[in-house]
């Protein structure tokens, strides 16, 4: 049941978070996507008839539910805490998003060389920065991140060409070269990359 029609929940952050328990909202400023951001990653990302999108450690799917209520193709968001699975699937039936859904693993057991775009938030970085953690759930450190960043790299470099990246406060140096750097927006935060060879 909304209090309003479903698409005002887009308007801004704000209005989004409404659709969260209060631990929730309070992450939001740092570690969810901004909804202008989430809309124009989407769109590059959703670029041909039946593209299939995944983001690597998708939280509560704010840009999952967000590409999925704005586009075609299938949203699927891979993400650790189980907590922000079980909340975000709700939000994501609430809004009936068919091509919405949220896993509940660790990205080290996913292939994702069935999509044909991927997101990617800077998920890893609470490993080497304890503060910006999001919670005391998960074990994190230095190890799991060189893990993790290694895991990401071995599947970007396998990627069919073609397929398309977008990466939000990630560094340039941790993208392989096969990838070709399109556009940025947002003061060079977004990054929208094509895999050329
Ligand atoms: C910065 S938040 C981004 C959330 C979402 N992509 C968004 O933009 O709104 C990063 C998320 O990645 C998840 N994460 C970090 N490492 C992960 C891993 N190895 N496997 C699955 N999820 C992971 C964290 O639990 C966190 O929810």
């Amino acid at each position: 049941m909304y209090l309003t029609q479903p698409q005002n929940y887009f308007f801004s952050d704000a209005a989004f978070d409404n659709l969260f328990p209060v631990y929730v909202q309070k992450l939001s400023t740092i570690h969810w996507t901004p909804i202008n951001v989430a809309i124009t990653a989407s769109r590059f990302l959703n670029s041909s008839m039946g593209a299939r999108i995944v983001d690597i450690g998708a939280g509560v799917g704010k840009f999952c539910i967000t590409g999925g209520f704005f586009n075609n193709g299938t949203y699927t968001g891979i993400e650790q805490r189980k907590n922000f699975v079980t909340v975000g699937n709700k939000v994501i039936k609430q809004f009936g998003l068919d091509n919405v859904t949220l896993l509940h693993c660790n990205f080290l057991e996913m292939d994702i060389s069935e999509y044909t775009g991927i997101y990617f938030y800077n998920s890893f970085h609470e490993n080497i920065v304890l503060s910006d953690s999001l919670d005391e759930q998960v074990d994190r450190s230095a190890e799991l991140y060189e893990l993790y960043t290694n895991h990401l790299l071995i599947q970007l470099k396998k990627m069919p060409v073609g397929t398309r990246l977008a990466t939000y406060w990630q560094s340039i140096a941790e993208i392989p070269g096969c990838y070709r750097l399109r556009e940025t927006h947002y003061n060079n935060l977004l990054k929208l990359w094509v895999k050329e060879y």
